[in-house]
């Protein structure tokens, strides 16, 4: 297998391939994953609900984001390590956007960082690019913006919020975004502006149209119970096997049948004669 680069997704468009992705927090999943021959992995800011329990994303900070995306960085050999900028890491200033972008790669070793918003984050896309770091754009139901929102709801209903994510999507492709995700719009609409831009599209709730998919790793294994969104697909049940092989570890301990004689250090007999 080949390292895989922002000239994967150029190329996966090009010859009309979709592209996969996939979120990841940690060593051990991050590993598992690329030894699955994902696209790419993203450390998404989504780590505040499912690894850190928050309600929303708005509470990550950058300390968390290096963190965790250090962590996936040494479990990926062939995937696209892209990690989230976080809520205020960016928004304040073009200064601020460069240099927590630089520091998701120079300490967090990721390849790209992804952003939310459109026209008005264009000039901190710019610098970013301009500073040769790939930047991945993020339009639709932006978690960061959930309280402008007033909630978790699908975006882009209406001709005007229609028309405006196909404009937003062509702002950030000017501004030198090489992909964008599309979070809960109506497929028609991904499918529209999946057709107005050359960059590829990653869709998350946003239907078949799109040049990829992303998930929550948990969400589709069946590993965060706190909600499942209508886009999810669950390929396993992974939490409720978890369950079963917790409880009768806990049953095993308890009765004595853990840990058996292979799981055990043995002493010679002789040194056990002398301690007797
Ligand atoms: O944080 C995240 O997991 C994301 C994806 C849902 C696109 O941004
Ligand atoms: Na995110």
């Amino acid at each position: 297998r080949v390292k895989k680069s922002v000239l994967t997704f150029r190329n996966a468009k090009q010859k009309n391939e979709r592209l996969t992705m996939l979120t990841a927090y940690d060593y051990s999943t991050a590993k598992l994953i690329d030894a699955s021959g994902i696209d790419s992995v993203l450390v998404g800011d989504s780590l505040g609900m499912v690894m850190l329990g928050y309600e929303d994303t708005l509470s990550v900070t950058m300390e968390d984001m290096i963190h965790h995306t250090k962590a996936v960085s040494r479990g990926v050999k062939d995937a696209l390590v892209v990690s989230d900028l976080p809520f205020m890491s960016y928004q304040t200033s073009v200064y601020d956007a460069v240099t927590n972008a630089g520091r998701l790669i120079k300490e967090g070793r990721a390849q790209a960082v992804k952003l939310e918003g459109g026209i008005e984050v264009c000039p901190q896309i710019k610098a970013i690019v301009e500073a040769s770091i790939p930047v991945m754009a993020h339009l639709g139901l932006t978690p960061q913006s959930v309280n402008a929102f007033g909630g978790f709801k699908v975006q882009g209903k209406d001709e005007e919020a229609a028309r405006s994510l196909i404009e937003q999507a062509k702002a950030v492709e000017a501004a030198g975004a090489f992909a964008v995700v599309l979070e809960c719009i109506p497929a028609k609409l991904a499918e529209l502006i999946t057709q107005s831009i050359s960059i590829p599209t990653i869709g998350i709730g946003a239907g078949n149209g799109c040049d990829g998919q992303v998930l929550v790793y948990q969400d589709m294994l069946g590993l965060y119970s706190d909600f499942t969104p209508k886009f999810v697909k669950r390929y396993a049940e992974i939490g409720p096997q978890m369950e079963k092989a917790i409880e009768k570890y806990i049953s095993e301990v308890k009765s004595g049948a853990f840990p058996a004689a292979e799981h055990t250090f043995a002493l010679s007999d002789a040194v056990i004669e002398k301690l007797y």
